[in-house]
């Protein structure tokens, strides 16, 4: 048996479409969304990631602007920052890039950001409503990762979601966004014992813990559906070989640019899960649609026309 692959490509490009039928209305009122993204210092992966973003919103005509304060900047620098980008009215969005440098307290600089504008929805004020089950801002990542399940036809109420990780970003809102669709929801962390067992009843796995190919196939239940998030770079000769020995056009990649990327599940899974995102391919390109989608959402709050996107006859998103 071979896994059903999940295209996160094109289900992320159907919702950049979405969204641009969005701004294109938008624009007939007048309107033009507005995102404002804020990387401190020199993360040379957090470089790459703003990058998409930028490009993403040109792509979807969302304007946007980028604020590089330096690698040395306090809490106070940022967020005065902060405070000006709440102040403008052309700003409908505030992303700033994690992780921060160690010296600036990350907690203190989300909270600085107006809710309204709190397109990453980690503002405890949006964690709050989406823990209630009040409108606001879902993170991007979970927000994508329900869209791929909604998408893809894969029922999720009743079903046991496994969510291995119990990060802000992801762990803890996907798990809120799963319970909320009525799943039974099982959180495992790096202190759970027997995790492949915890995980091996899971209906929905979904993998969020940073470590390259952790989710052997003893994890996974014959016909599960596996969600990868997970983005790990593979430099090393020994690690490539336990992930990925035999295939051919992964092993030139990897002579060629020294390194692969791999997710936080083992591609053997693919031989017993029903269904599976792929790394590359998979969750990545819906965070990216999500925040175009959650800026325009944003902008439509904020700018006083109703809440949430309709497209294709259905609400999408948080
Ligand atoms: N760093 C890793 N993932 C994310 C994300 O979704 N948003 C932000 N702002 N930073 C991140």
């Amino acid at each position: 048996m071979s896994a059903r692959i999940l295209d996160g490509k094109k289900i992320a490009s159907d919702i950049r479409q979405e969204v641009v039928g969005e701004i294109v209305a938008m624009a007939v009122r007048g309107i033009r969304p507005g995102l404002a993204v804020v990387l401190v210092g020199h993360n040379p992966a957090s470089e790459i990631y703003v990058r998409g973003k930028v490009k993403a919103c040109a792509e979807v005509r969302i304007y946007s602007e980028q604020h590089a304060p330096a690698e040395t900047s306090t809490t106070a620098d940022v967020c005065a920052l902060i405070n000006d980008l709440n102040r403008r009215d052309e700003i409908d969005g505030i992303l700033v890039q994690l992780p921060l440098p160690t010296q600036i307290d990350a907690k203190r600089v989300l909270m600085a950001v107006d809710p309204a504008k709190d397109v990453d929805g980690f503002h405890p004020l949006n964690v709050g409503f989406l823990s209630t089950q009040r409108p606001g801002l879902v993170p991007c990542t979970p927000a994508g990762v329900m869209e791929i399940l909604k998408r893809s036809q894969i029922p999720v109420a009743g079903q046991h979601a496994v969510i291995v990780g119990r990060s802000d970003i992801v762990g803890k809102p996907a798990a809120m966004l799963l319970l909320n669709a009525n799943a039974t929801v099982t959180v495992c962390h790096s202190k759970t014992r027997d995790l492949s067992r915890v995980c091996s009843q899971a209906d929905i796995l979904v993998a969020a813990i940073g470590r390259a190919g952790l989710i052997t196939r003893d994890f996974v239940k014959p016909g599960a559906t596996v969600i990868d998030v997970g983005m790990n770079k593979i430099t090393g000769n020994s690690e490539f070989q336990r992930l990925f020995s035999g295939d051919s056009e992964r092993e030139e990649t990897f002579r060629k640019k020294g390194s692969v990327l791999v997710g936080d599940v083992h591609p053997e899974v693919a031989q017993v899960a029903g269904a599976l995102t792929p790394v590359p391919g998979g969750v990545g390109p819906l965070t990216i649609a999500m925040l175009m989608y959650n800026t325009v959402k944003a902008a439509k709050m904020r700018r006083g026309s109703g809440q949430g996107l309709v497209a294709s006859g259905q609400q999408i998103g948080g």
